[in-house]
C-alpha cells in the first residue's frame, strides 16, 4: 500500500506537491504541459494554503478551542486528544490537520481512509508514530471496518493487537505503541460508526465562512501571487464563491489569468465581474453545474420533492458527488429543502432561475 512519508515538524511543506507526482505515464508534450501546469497549480495550492494557526482566516469558534486544547497538551507535554473534523469540501479541514502538528512542533503522518483496505495497512502509521505526534486520516469514512476496529485499541490505550501465524498455531501478540492524536477528516460525519466517533475526544464542524472572512483571504492570497486587486474586487469574487475558500483561491486565480491577459494585471469590480461571468459563474455564486441541478429538479421533476439518485441520473453525475459539493450550500442558501420524501426547490430558487434565464 503507498505510504506518505513521514513529515519531521521542521519539514517544509512537501505534502500539497506528493499529491503531483504520480503522473510517470504522462508522456507526449501535451501531457509535459498539463504535468507542469498541474505541478504549477499544486505548488499554488501549496503557497496559499495557511502554515500556522495564526495564519489561518475565520472559523473563530473551533479556531478558539482547538487553540486551548493544544495550549493545555503543550503545556502539559500530553499528546492532543483525538479530533475528528468534518464539514462540506474545501472548508479547511486538512489545513486545520496540517497547522496544528506545525503548532506543537510534533511529527505527523498523513493516511486516506480509501486506501486503508486492511488492518495490515494501518499497522506501518502506527509502528511509525512518534511521541505526541499527528497521524491524520482523510476521508475517515472510507476505512474498511477491520481497520476501523483495529484502531480502536490503538486510540484508546496506545496499543495493537497482532495475530501472528494461522490455526492452531496463530498467536497474539500484544504491541505497546508511543502515545499519539489521530486526526479524523470526514465530509459525511453521518456515515461514522458510532464507536468509531466517540473515541474522538473533540468533534468540530466546520461551516460555511463569511464574505467579509473570504474576502481577507483573498486579498491575503493576492498578495501571495503578486497581483495587485481593490477591496471591491475582493468583496464581490468573495461573494461568489459558495463560502468557501478553496473555491475563492480558485477563482482568484482564474481572475488573475484574466487580468494578466485582459486588462494589465490588475483586478478592479468590473475586472472580476467580466472573469467570473465568463466562466459562467453568477452572482449567487453558483457555476453550471449548481444551476444544472437547479434546473434537473424544475424542469424534469415539476420542483421535486425528489430523491437525490434521480436527480444524479438524469444529470449523468454520481449522487456522491451532488450530496458532498453540489448540496451542501444550496441547502445552506436556502435554494433547496431536504424533506423526507426527497428535494424541493424553494421560492427563492425560482425566482432565481428565472432571473438568470431572463439575462
Ligand atoms: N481558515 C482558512 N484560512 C485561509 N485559507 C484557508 C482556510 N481554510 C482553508 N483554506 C484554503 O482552502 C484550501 C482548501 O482547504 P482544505 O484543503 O483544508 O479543505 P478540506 O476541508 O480539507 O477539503 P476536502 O474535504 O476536499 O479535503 C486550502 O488549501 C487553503 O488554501
Ligand atoms: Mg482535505
Amino acid at each position: 500500500m503507498p505510504r506518505e512519508a513521514i513529515i519531521h515538524s521542521s519539514d517544509d511543506d512537501s505534502f500539497d506537491d506528493r499529491n503531483s507526482n504520480n503522473q510517470d505515464d504522462l508522456t507526449n508534450e501535451n501531457a509535459t504541459d498539463s504535468k507542469s501546469a498541474l505541478r504549477r497549480n499544486a505548488e499554488e495550492d501549496s503557497a496559499l494554503r495557511p502554515k500556522r494557526m495564526d495564519e489561518m482566516i475565520g472559523q473563530r469558534d473551533v479556531f478558539e478551542r482547538i487553540k486551548i486544547t493544544v495550549d493545555a497538551a503543550l503545556k502539559r507535554r500530553e499528546p492532543l486528544g483525538h479530533i475528528l473534523f468534518d464539514g462540506p469540501p474545501g472548508l479547511g479541514k486538512t489545513t486545520f490537520a496540517m497547522c496544528i502538528p506545525a503548532e506543537m512542533g510534533v511529527d505527523f503522518q498523513i493516511a486516506s481512509g480509501a486506501t486503508l483496505k486492511a488492518p495490515k495497512d494501518l499497522i506501518p502509521y502506527l509502528t511509525n508514530a512518534t511521541e505526541r505526534s499527528v497521524l491524520f486520516i482523510d476521508e475517515i469514512h472510507r476505512m474498511q471496518k477491520a481497520v476501523e476496529e483495529f484502531l480502536y485499541p490503538a486510540m484508546e490505550d496506545f496499543r495493537i493487537d497482532l495475530t501472528l501465524g494461522e490455526g492452531v498455531n496463530a498467536r497474539t501478540l500484544n504491541m505497546q505503541l508511543k502515545p499519539f492524536t489521530v486526526i479524523g477528516a470526514t465530509t459525511r460525519a453521518g456515515l461514522l460508526s458510532a464507536p468509531l466517533r466517540d473515541r474522538f475526544q473533540m468533534r468540530e464542524h466546520l461551516d460555511f465562512y463569511t464574505n467579509e472572512e473570504l474576502a481577507s483571504i483573498i486579498t491575503r492570497n493576492a498578495q501571495k501571487l503578486s497581483v495587485g486587486m481593490d477591496d471591491e474586487a475582493a468583496l464581490e469574487i468573495a461573494r461568489r464563491s459558495r463560502g468557501t475558500p478553496r473555491i475563492a483561491n480558485n477563482r482568484l486565480r482564474w481572475v488573475r489569468d484574466y487580468a494578466v491577459s485582459r486588462a494589465h494585471g490588475f483586478i478592479n469590480l468590473e475586472v472580476a465581474n467580466k472573469a467570473l461571468e465568463m466562466q459562467g459563474v453568477d452572482i449567487l455564486g453558483l457555476d453550471p453545474q449548481d444551476r444544472k441541478y437547479l434546473d434537473t429538479i424544475q424542469r424534469v421533476f415539476a420542483g421535486g420533492p425528489v430523491g437525490v439518485e434521480a436527480v444524479a441520473h438524469t444529470m449523468n453525475v454520481s449522487p456522491d458527488t451532488l450530496v458532498d459539493e453540489v448540496e451542501p450550500f444550496l441547502l445552506r442558501s436556502e435554494l433547496i429543502v431536504r424533506t423526507r420524501r426527497g428535494r424541493i426547490l424553494t421560492e427563492q430558487a425560482i425566482y432565481h432561475l428565472k432571473a438568470i434565464n431572463r439575462k
